[in-house]
């Protein structure tokens, strides 16, 4: 019955089309570009006259048939395709670019149109769907990223487009029905392109529009705002955010005094969470620039800011922990000491908890934190705040060399043995902790010794605990052998405390 059964399953398969199977759902494959389609049936792209070879009344003309001429696109997947073409337009393109950063003469409005148009076809285009040649989701920090084939003829279009704009001939009321809303967003969604180059010149583009289009500026700025929010909270996954930090730290370098309410609450709301993804790496350097830009400007700023970054403050992940360190450390630059008052306590638990870190580099990072100028006066002057909730974490790591110290100060001694916790790291930590310690000693000395003492008691306190809870066992341990040997009298000996 069951042979049967699997005899007729197997001729049904044989029967099914190579085509049908072909229908099943497949893991899609990685496009090796964006998508265009040649403009096949177009007409060839013919040689024209260079523009000094025609009488200036005339170059308005020239110029838009040129420009039409460029919205004729070529398969770059087939590299051996109409070579000549290829070559014509790139040529054109460069003619372009040259005449119009020369030029003296007035834009036409048809122009304006024209040149948006053809940027539009050239670079307007869906990006390929991120996934790598296994299906997978594309990891920038694993993956080739998809360049785009057509680049030799796109750079060329970006750089004309850019120096149409930039060319002291612009005039953007004129522009303003060409270059809206929608083109602004468009631009945006192209920051998820994989290709940097790509990426570069949209930078600088979006860049000159906002320093042109003073009314697409709120604009800009909120767009941009939503992509970071769907970034963080949504998808995980954006190729173009630092190129969009980047855009932001010079915007936010030109922000008035006093900040607007509006600039504060992108501070809070998105610049701070976008501490919380797993790929910070990949932007974080723009990122502290950015929020550097804002203390700056306000320092009353930056106990928020230290706030939010415990907030997110990574919980297994060391080098992420080193990047916030790194962040810490500048802001240690900006803030006062009396706002730093309003936030020792949160920060300096976590800084200590980040000098008694199994990762040799955070425990170090910190430490170095005391060959900082700021950094020391700042705890130097909190230093009855600070003090008590480093000094555990400090003392134990500089115990080494301390014992060292008493040593040869000393006849050499067992008193201060309070070592169960073996101090792991090498001379290097050791003696960074003790330099550490040795601020405080020297700074504020009476200080110190409060609690050092402190200290020296508590660990005694819990070494007699400990010893305690030891003997507790041990006769716990007496008592229950007893009690398998079954010797009445044996219990009766043992007393349970
Ligand atoms: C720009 O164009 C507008 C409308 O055509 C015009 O009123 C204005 O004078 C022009 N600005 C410059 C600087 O040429
Ligand atoms: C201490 O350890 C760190 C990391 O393991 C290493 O980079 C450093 O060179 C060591 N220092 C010494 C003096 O051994």
């Amino acid at each position: 019955m069951s042979k049967l059964h699997t005899a007729h399953n197997s001729s049904e398969f044989d029967r099914i089309p190579k085509d049908d199977l072909d229908l099943k759902p497949r893991t899609p494959l990685r496009h090796s570009s964006s998508r265009f389609e040649p403009s096949g049936d177009q007409a060839t792209f013919e040689k024209l006259a260079t523009f000094d070879e025609v009488d200036p009344q005339y170059h308005v003309e020239l110029f838009l048939q040129k420009v039409d001429q460029c919205k004729i696109l070529f398969d770059f997947y087939d590299p051996s395709s109409d070579i000549e073409g290829k070559e014509l337009k790139r040529m054109t393109l460069q003619e372009l670019s040259a005449f119009i950063t020369a030029t003296k003469m007035t834009f036409t409005e048809e122009m304006y149109e024209h040149v948006v148009e053809m940027f539009k076809i050239n670079i307007f285009r869906p990006i390929p769907p991120p996934v790598n040649p296994v299906g997978d989701i594309y990891d920038p920090d694993e993956d080739e990223p998809v360049y785009e084939l057509a680049w030799p003829h796109m750079q060329i279009v970006y750089e004309f487009f850019l120096r149409f704009v930039e060319s002291a001939n612009f005039n953007n009321s004129v522009a303003k029905p060409y270059i809206d809303h929608k083109f602004v967003l468009t631009l945006l969604e192209l920051f998820d392109s994989e290709d940097n180059r790509e990426r570069d010149c949209l930078k600088t583009t979006l860049h000159r529009i906002y320093g042109k289009f003073l009314s697409l500026r709120s604009f800009i700025r909120k767009s941009i705002n939503n992509i970071f929010l769907t970034f963080v909270y949504e998808t995980g996954r954006f190729n173009g955010v630092s190129e969009l930090l980047e855009i932001l730290g010079s915007i936010i370098n030109g922000f008035a005094l006093p900040l607007k309410e509006e600039h504060k609450i992108f501070l809070f709301r998105v610049l701070i969470p976008l501490h919380k993804p797993r790929c910070l790496s990949l932007y974080h350097p723009q990122l502290a620039y950015c929020i550097l830009q804002f203390l700056e400007k306000d320092s009353s700023l930056a106990d928020e800011v230290i706030m939010g970054l415990l907030r997110y403050w990574p919980k297994i992940n060391s080098p992420k922990e080193l990047m916030f360190l790194n962040e810490i450390e500048d802001i240690f630059e900006t803030i006062s000491s009396q706002d730093l008052q309003h936030i020792e306590i949160p920060l300096f638990a976590q800084l200590a908890k980040c000098i008694s870190s199994p990762h040799f580099q955070v425990s170090e990072k910190v430490l170095c934190y005391f060959n900082n100028e700021f950094f020391v006066s700042l705890v130097t002057e909190n230093a009855e705040n600070i003090l008590p909730i480093i000094f555990p974490a400090l003392y134990q790591l500089a115990q080494p060399e301390l014992d060292l110290i008493e040593q040869q100060h000393q006849q050499p001694s067992n008193e201060f043995d309070y070592g169960d916790e073996p101090n792991n790291w090498n001379r290097t930590i050791a003696t960074l902790a003790y330099n550490a310690l040795k601020i405080f000693m020297d700074s504020n000395p009476i200080v110190y010794d409060r609690y050092c003492i402190l200290y020296e008691e508590q660990m005694k306190e819990e070494k007699s605990k400990k010893e305690m809870r030891a003997q507790h066992w041990l006769k716990l341990e007496d008592y229950v052998e007893k009690l398998k040997l079954g010797d009445d009298q044996g219990i009766n000996g043992v007393e349970i405390k």
